[in-house]
């Protein structure tokens, strides 16, 4: 018996999918279970890579989505709708679902879950985070067993390639915007990616199974790379750093209005100053890495591709194969596999930026007089920062540049003592703040 695919979409994924099933020569024996029965795109006249009977592609895609013969919707359209609103009426015609999209999910997860688990079908996504990257499985079945303390990824390849591309070239953020464009590693419109929306989703859907919780969105702080300069790249790489997007979720433990601890998360998209020693350093080009901590697992690195067709494809054909091997040995629709499915009721609680006590590099402009220097001092020193080093690095036409290292500070305590400082007669500007591993 073959299982029966709704294929929505036939883009990069989706060929890239189509063309695995196509030849399952020497992958796994239920490759060749799967059946393509039909295929959703918008336009039929399309050129397309890939060579599949006419009769089994549509415009019709709400049909795929109710069409008894099929069992699992492969939602790979990306964007929110009509994705949002198939996937949820796939799901109430009793399909399963695989999905690559993190915008989706990260977004609407709460509301496809519970009509999910009320359907008794699958939602699985691994194609999701990381491209062709195992994380999503590994999360939820081979580190189970873990208590994890804490995730950072770089989870957008775009975003890497370009700074990769600044470290090495030394060229600004839109020249280098400019050629990733016209290679293809970066969109027309780049704003997801590099404004940290898109590492933003990943975070959260990788949080949400690393702490067994819902994640809303907008709790998540989320920078972008747009103000990393050439300058930021060349002081971090002196001072022993490499500028990464990082995304971050770390369990924490805060002090509640009496005298108990509150389990909160921290989650957090920006770009940071990571020590090249650190494994994260060495990730360059548009590769993705994710690092789990975890009690007694210790460190534990996933790293590879990060997008692409046919990365992303083996992903999402993981999935399929999954949610079929699991039809195969009896399906009973009151009792999810537990591996598989989604059962997070509650949204974890998430700590404020302010609360965060981390490292910052941060870049000054100020008029070239006695004191300055001192007065920076006093302001930081006003408000409990403690510095690690404070470097008069250069000038800018008649204003000098300095640059200052923190130890461990609490954020909210650093920008305050930063408004003072802003108010300074001798202060011009204050280019960058990057947060340091
Ligand atoms: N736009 C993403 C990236 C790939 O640049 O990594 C899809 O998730």
């Amino acid at each position: 018996m073959a299982f029966k695919i709704g294929l929505l979409g036939l883009g990069t994924v989706g060929t890239g999918t189509a063309q695995i099933l196509q030849q399952p020569t020497g992958r796994h024996p239920m490759v060749q279970e799967i059946e393509i029965y039909k295929v959703g795109v918008r336009s039929l006249d399309k050129p397309r890579s890939i060579s599949l009977p006419p009769e089994l592609l549509t415009t019709d895609i709400e049909a795929i989505v109710t069409d008894p013969a099929v069992d699992i919707v492969v939602e790979l359209l990306g964007g929110l709708e009509p994705a949002r609103s198939l996937i949820l009426k796939a799901i109430a015609h009793g399909k399963h679902i695989v999905t690559a999209n993190k915008a989706v999910i990260s977004r609407y997860g709460d509301e496809i879950f519970t009509a999910a688990n009320q359907a008794g079908v699958y939602v699985l996504l691994e194609g999701a985070v990381g491209g062709g990257i195992p994380v999503i499985q590994p999360l939820k079945q081979s580190l189970g067993a873990n208590q994890i303390h804490r995730i950072t990824g770089i989870v957008n390849g775009t975003t890497n390639y370009i700074l990769t591309q600044m470290q090495t070239s030394g060229g600004s953020f839109n020249d280098i915007l400019g050629d990733a464009q016209q290679l293809g590693y970066a969109e027309a419109d780049p704003t997801a990616d590099v404004d940290g929306l898109d590492a933003a989703d990943k975070i959260a859907i990788l949080a949400s199974l690393a702490f067994g919780g819902r994640i809303k969105l907008q709790d998540i702080h989320c920078e972008g790379i747009r103000q990393v300069s050439s300058a930021d790249i060349a002081y971090a790489e002196k001072l022993g750093f490499v500028i990464k997007l990082l995304a971050l979720a770390k369990r924490e433990l805060m002090a509640a209005a009496d005298t108990s601890q509150e389990e909160m998360l921290q989650v957090r998209v920006h770009p940071t100053l990571v020590p090249k020693a650190h494994p994260l350093a060495s990730i360059s080009g548009v590769y993705n890495a994710i690092l789990v901590e975890g009690e007694p697992i210790g460190q534990v690195m996933f790293f590879g591709p990060g997008a692409g067709s046919g990365p992303t494809a083996s992903a999402v054909v993981s999935d399929i194969v999954n949610i079929a091997a699991v039809l195969k040995t009896g399906r009973d629709a009151e009792r999810l596999h537990p591996l598989l499915s989604c059962a997070h009721q509650h949204y974890c609680a998430i700590s404020p930026i302010s609360e965060l006590v981390t490292r910052f590099y941060t870049r000054f402009l100020t008029k070239d007089h006695p004191g300055v220097i001192g007065s920076l001092g006093t302001c930081f020193g006003e408000q409990s920062v403690s510095l690690e080093s404070i470097v008069q690095t250069g000038f800018h036409g008649e204003l000098a540049e300095i640059v200052v290292v923190t130890h461990d500070v609490r954020e909210g305590n650093f920008r305050q003592a930063l408004e003072e400082i802003r108010t300074l007669d001798a202060v011009d500007s204050i280019p960058s703040i990057l947060r340091v591993l």
